[in-house]
């Protein structure tokens, strides 16, 4: 299966295309790598991605920039953009004004997907809830949707909002299941925020798929499941995500045969016995 539904027809590829770093960090552009950073989200668009995931925080911004050069050629219906609003910007007015930024910026007419990046305490919800249902009735975005919440804060912004919450995106990966282990306030993810998405419909975006490059070492389960189905250890995490109900993930790459690899996590599927071996397994967590 590689397209789960959003809300109604509304469908989503299980694996889309991460861009967190494409164009610099979070707090200064990196302006050197453009024309390689916009050719390689053209090829993914031109392989098989067509959901992209971004975020006003990323590259400082320039990489709204980068995406929006990158999908010029291409037909706007086909593709799902995903971006973020920041945490610091969650005031009603700010929260329309990064929208908009953010559709100029991706040369767009609308946004997909539009996410709160992170729950922020010091601004009240509903304000934030009330900017995006504005959004949404204007057109600018067609989907609401929040990052890094937990069950309650994510009862607490549907109590807010006329519309759906159609998506949580949260850092889950055969590493990261309920431990809080960055301290970023997005724990028990197994135990709780995945199964209460699964029965209220609304669709887990899981980020960090191969833990940025954590899964990929030497493991003892993940090394004997790489021989016995004849794939790659980024695959096998990979289709373990997407094999789950509800559960899409999104894959940053820009090394041609990475985008091409993750593909590959598609299109097969795990024994029983197996899912349950890497369901019942620590994977440890890296350092930073
Ligand atoms: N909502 C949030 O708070 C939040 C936070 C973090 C991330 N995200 C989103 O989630 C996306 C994914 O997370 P991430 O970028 O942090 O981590 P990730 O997707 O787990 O890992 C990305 C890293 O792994 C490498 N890679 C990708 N496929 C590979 C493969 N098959 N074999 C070996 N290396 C491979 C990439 O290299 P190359 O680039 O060199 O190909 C890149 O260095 C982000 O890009 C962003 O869109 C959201």
């Amino acid at each position: 299966m590689e397209y789960k539904i959003l809300t109604g027809n509304f469908k989503i590829p299980v694996i889309g295309l991460g861009t967190f770093k494409i164009g610099g960090s979070s707090t200064e552009p990196d302006f050197s790598e453009d024309k390689e950073s916009i050719q390689a989200i053209k090829d993914a668009i031109a392989l098989w991605y067509s959901h992209i995931d971004t975020a006003e925080l990323y590259g400082a911004t320039h990489t709204e920039e980068l995406i929006g050069e990158a999908i010029k050629d291409f037909e706007r219906s086909k593709l799902i953009i995903t971006s973020k609003v920041y945490k610091t910007h969650l005031h009603y007015d700010d929260v329309i004004t990064s929208c908009k930024k953010s559709l100029e910026r991706l040369q767009t007419a609308y946004i997909d997907i539009y996410l709160i990046h992170a729950p922020n305490p010091e601004i009240p919800l509903q304000e934030t809830m009330e900017a995006l249902d504005f959004l949404l009735e204007q057109g600018f975005i067609k989907h609401i949707g929040v990052s890094n919440f937990s069950v309650e804060q994510m009862k607490e912004a549907q109590k807010y909002s006329k519309y759906k919450i159609a998506v949580n995106q949260i850092p889950y990966n055969l590493s990261a299941r309920n431990e809080d282990y960055k301290g970023g306030g997005c724990s028990d993810m197994e135990s709780e925020i995945i199964p209460y998405c699964q029965e209220n419909d609304i669709l887990v975006m899981a980020y960090r798929p191969i833990e940025r490059g954590f899964l990929l070492q030497s493991h003892p389960l993940l090394d004997t499941l790489s021989v016995k189905y004849g794939k790659t250890k980024a695959q096998i995490a990979i289709q373990r995500l997407i094999s789950k109900k509800n559960i899409v993930t999104i894959c940053k790459a820009t090394q041609t045969a990475h985008i091409k690899e993750n593909l590959g996590a598609m299109w097969w599927t795990l024994d029983n016995e197996d899912i349950e071996a890497l369901d019942a397994t620590q994977f440890g967590t890296p350092n930073t």
